[in-house]
């Protein structure tokens, strides 16, 4: 069957496979773990790690909380939630990464907190179960209807609690892949243009990132009830020099790659 990749419109409906993160499971644990480690909360390329800055909030308030992190891949965020005392659980949409992270905790003999198979916009759970909601990187990026996972998100948390975030800030999607282009990275494409990347195989995407702006996040966070509290568009942390698809250190301190909110249900 004919296979196509490339930046196109995708519409309302699409089948979106998931198959990426299904099969690349063991090929995502064996590139990322070297700097994600498996029990550690990691934002993002930038290298920030959630012991240090307690973007969560105080370590000691989320013992006994129920958690639920998004996009959970290796579940290596909900282990590290989990260490502090949190009732957390982890979903992905990719059977794979939840079978891959099950297995990699058990291999390192680490503590084993529920993973679970489930789409962000489709949760297992009764509404008003969970005390915070939080993903790095997590399925944000990988949704076309943000409305539909912010309201998702929205209706599993108790009311007051939070929903803390990051995905690729959208002012990435205007220049190239290459994290070495710093000299003078070429504008590749406008900042407005919500065209996502996608490979298709016939008619379904098999992977697809959607380019979600500011004006996106914000309006589909409060439509879903939520007021954002904090915004980070963080730098490099100290002695991280990792590069990341189009994350570089060189590139952080020019635009910013990733993007945190932090936003409070009313
Ligand atoms: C870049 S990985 C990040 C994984 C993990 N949070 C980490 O920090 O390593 C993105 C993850 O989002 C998951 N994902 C994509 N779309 C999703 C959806 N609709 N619902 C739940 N998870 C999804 C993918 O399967 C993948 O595991």
């Amino acid at each position: 069957m004919e296979s196509q990749s490339g930046y196109r419109e995708i519409v309302p409906g699409t089948k979106i496979s998931h198959e990426y993160w299904d099969q690349g499971a063991s090929e995502y644990a064996r590139e990322n773990l070297e700097h994600l480690t498996i029990d550690r909360l990691i934002w993002g390329p930038e290298g920030w790690d959630e012991a240090e800055v307690r973007w969560l909030g105080d370590p000691s308030m989320l013992a006994g909380r129920q958690v639920i992190e998004i996009g959970c891949g290796l579940g290596q965020g909900t282990r590290y939630l989990s260490s502090l005392g949190a009732k957390a659980v982890g979903i992905d949409v990719a059977a794979g990464m939840i079978r891959e992270g099950i297995e990699l905790a058990a291999r390192n003999k680490a503590p084993a907190p529920p993973l679970i198979a489930a789409d962000a916009t489709q949760l297992p759970f009764a509404a008003d179960t969970f005390d915070l909601a939080f993903s790095a990187f997590g399925a944000v990026a990988f949704v076309l209807d943000l409305a539909a996972l912010y309201s998702e998100v929205a209706r599993v948390l108790k009311p007051g609690s939070r929903w803390v975030f990051t995905t690729a800030h959208p002012m990435r999607w205007v220049f190239s892949d290459d994290p070495a282009d710093v000299a003078a990275p070429a504008m590749r494409r406008s900042y407005f243009d919500r065209r996502p990347y996608v490979e298709m195989r016939g008619e379904v995407a098999t992977y697809a990132e959607f380019h979600h702006t500011l004006e996106d996040h914000a309006a589909a966070l409060a439509a879903a009830g939520f007021v954002i509290e904090d915004l980070k568009e963080p730098r490099f942390a100290p002695g991280i020099e990792t590069t990341w698809a189009g994350w570089s250190k060189e590139r952080a301190e020019m635009f910013p790659g990733t993007l945190l909110i932090s936003a409070r249900l009313r």
